[in-house]
């Protein structure tokens, strides 16, 4: 017997796509059932001004497959240099969704982040008149800090503290990873929301470390105690208005995870929907699947909801995807959820 759930076509409010032969690779695995992703800007050089950005954006264009529809929304990465002319030049044309702030040196592609938070206040001030919410990747990257607790210091000094010199701000704290996020956006008012990643539902930092490293379920913000993991499944299960699905899939060629010093990020793109099927069924939310996936982040950046819609269909006999995708930049591991997967997105 095969048991169906029709959504409202998903999208991803935080996805990396690279660029290059990587574009190429990973773009019709996002594009097969996303309709719209925010896309990082954190290239090699960083998607800095509203040129950048048109310029990537007409290169994700290029790359999608005739007969796939799917729109890059595009964000550009505040650097201490950022002018706020242009982003809000960028903003008015309809080009950008959103800005992405990146402490310097918290993760992949972060050197040109924000060390100095006084020298990015004029362009916060502009993008709270306007209206652009702020994307925060939300970790302290003083070395005497642990690193799972990086997110929980970060909402103490620094995310809090812009809040408050900056009314008006709408700000996405990206990738939640622990409860003191969920609680700090719970209890943020209509001007905050969380993503919250397809893997952080799953993982909890044993899968990681115990049994031998796992280079693959590492990423950033790391994955932490499963107390952290049971408050993101309630959150994103719980239809709150204030959470919503961002991947964070984060293609890198297996030689650089499988590394003496392996780059962060899982890459999830392709069985995402079925993890998410199987997490909402568990927790007894299949109803609330499209609030999290669909409804949700288009209401918070003020967008409509999609037109089309997916259907997903449970079968008995488990998903097969392939393990690890090729692209022209190298094969990329596909995130291993470490259980069978039985919904799938009818074709
Ligand atoms: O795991 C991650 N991978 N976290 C990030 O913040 C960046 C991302 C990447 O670009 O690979
Ligand atoms: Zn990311």
């Amino acid at each position: 017997m095969t048991t169906t759930l029709t959504l409202r076509r998903p999208d991803d409010w935080h996805l990396h796509l690279r660029d290059g032969a990587m574009l190429e690779g990973v773009l019709p695995e996002s594009a097969r059932h996303f309709a719209r992703a925010i896309i990082m800007p954190n290239l090699v050089p960083p998607v800095v001004t509203a040129r950048d950005a048109a310029a990537y954006r007409d290169r994700i264009l290029a790359a999608l497959p005739a007969g796939m529809d799917f729109t890059p929304l595009m964000t550009l990465y505040l650097t201490e240099e950022t002018d706020p002319a242009d982003v809000a030049a960028a903003h008015a044309a309809g080009l950008v969704t959103a800005v992405k702030l990146y402490p310097a040196g918290a993760t992949t592609n972060s050197a040109s982040g924000v060390r100095d938070f006084d020298k990015v206040q004029g362009v916060l001030d502009r993008m709270a008149e306007i209206g652009l919410p702020l994307c925060v990747h939300g970790e302290v990257t003083d070395a005497e800090i642990d690193i799972f607790d990086r997110e929980a210091v970060f909402i103490d000094r620094v995310l809090d503290p812009i809040r408050r010199a900056t009314p008006g701000l709408r700000v996405v704290m990206e990738h939640i990873t622990t409860r003191d996020g969920i609680d700090y956006v719970r209890q943020g008012g209509p001007d905050i929301g969380g993503t919250i990643t397809t893997h952080h539902l799953v993982i909890n930092r044993n899968h990681i470390l115990v049994g031998g490293i796992k280079p693959h379920y590492y990423c950033l913000p790391v994955a932490k105690r499963e107390e952290h993991r049971l408050a993101l499944r309630a959150a994103a299960t719980s239809g709150e208005a204030s959470f919503f699905l961002g991947t964070d899939s984060a293609p890198h060629p297996d030689d650089a995870k499988e590394s003496a010093c392996g780059c962060a990020g899982c890459f999830t793109a392709t069985n995402t929907l079925s993890i998410l099927a199987r997490v909402f069924e568990e927790e007894g939310a299949l109803d609330r699947l499209e609030a999290f996936a669909s409804l949700n982040g288009p209401a918070f950046y003020r967008l409509p909801p999609n037109d089309g819609t997916i259907t997903l269909e449970k079968d008995a006999a488990p998903v097969a995807y392939p393990a690890r995708i090729e692209t022209g930049a190298g094969p990329v591991t596909v995130f291993d959820p470490g259980m069978p997967l039985h919904w799938r997105v009818r074709p």
